[in-house]
């Protein structure tokens, strides 16, 4: 039951329930990856069973599609929908200006592609993902595999000019064997502790051969909805430069965790 979840777990799930209420019937929906995003596509799933909302997911992964397709939410490419209403994702870390890290969870390509393609991108996180300067969290860089070596080589000669404080990378693994993404890809961790100019270095990096996307999100994010364990919710609109506080219950959404 909801009260033998983690606070971290509560204000994901607060997160999420609130902005599924940005979903409306009809709505080409963006769906991002992670937990936080796993308990917006619960809730969607829940919206579309018991509500009869009528939407059409595209899925940022092969993780969020399967769970997607298992809540009953209708699932399509994003070139069958073509462009979209509304994504929403989770995130890394975020800043006051929303400018994301993003990529944790090795998704952060089809993430860019499927929230650029919205009209609206509202990020769901708790309120422990918020920093003052993004970098602390190590920023993802997907490589192509030929060559990654020498990709990894680049980057590290690249960061030398950059304002960050530190200049390890590692590639990602998954137990022995380096990381795959959904496109076959590799992930390249850049550890540099604090970016000083995040959109100068997302150019930057996109430049160089090898590189298909990093994970820096800047001036995509439209809303952010901060959950608290408590059931807090704060909504901070960039655009229209609002700040809303609701209070989510948790007890109205019980069968939501009769799984866990
Ligand atoms: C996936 O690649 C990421 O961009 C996730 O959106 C991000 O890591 C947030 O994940 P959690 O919601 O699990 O913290």
């Amino acid at each position: 039951m909801t009260f033998d979840l983690s606070p971290i777990d509560k204000a994901k799930f607060a997160a999420a329930k609130r902005a599924a209420d940005y979903v409306e019937d009809g709505m080409r929906v963006g769906l991002g990856t992670g937990s936080t995003a796993a308990w917006l596509v619960k809730c969607l799933g829940e919206m579309v069973r018991n509500d009869g909302l009528r939407i059409k997911g595209v899925p940022t992964s092969s993780r969020t599609a399967q769970l997607a397709r298992e809540a009953g939410i209708e699932v399509i490419s994003l070139d069958e929908a073509k462009w979209l209403d509304l994504t929403i994702d989770g995130a890394d870390e975020y800043d006051s200006n929303l400018n994301l890290i993003k990529g944790g969870g090795g998704a952060h390509l089809q993430e860019k592609i499927v929230a650029t393609a919205s009209d609206q991108m509202v990020v769901i996180a708790d309120i422990g993902k918020q920093v003052e300067t993004l970098g602390a969290f190590p920023l993802p860089v997907e490589v192509i595999p030929f060559g990654w070596q020498t990709t990894k080589t680049l980057l590290e000669e690249t960061l030398i000019g950059m304002d960050v404080l530190g200049r390890m990378t590692t590639l990602r693994m998954n137990g022995d064997h380096p990381f795959i993404t959904d496109e076959g890809n590799h992930i390249i961790d850049l550890h540099l502790n604090r970016i000083g100019n995040a959109r100068q270095l997302s150019l930057v990096l996109n430049q160089i051969p090898g590189v298909v996307e990093n994970g820096l999100f800047i001036d995509i994010c439209d809303v952010i909805v901060i959950g608290h364990g408590d059931g807090r919710v704060e909504v901070r609109d960039i655009n229209h430069g609002t700040v809303e506080e609701s209070q989510i219950e948790f007890l109205e959404t019980d069968n939501l965790f009769s799984d866990l």
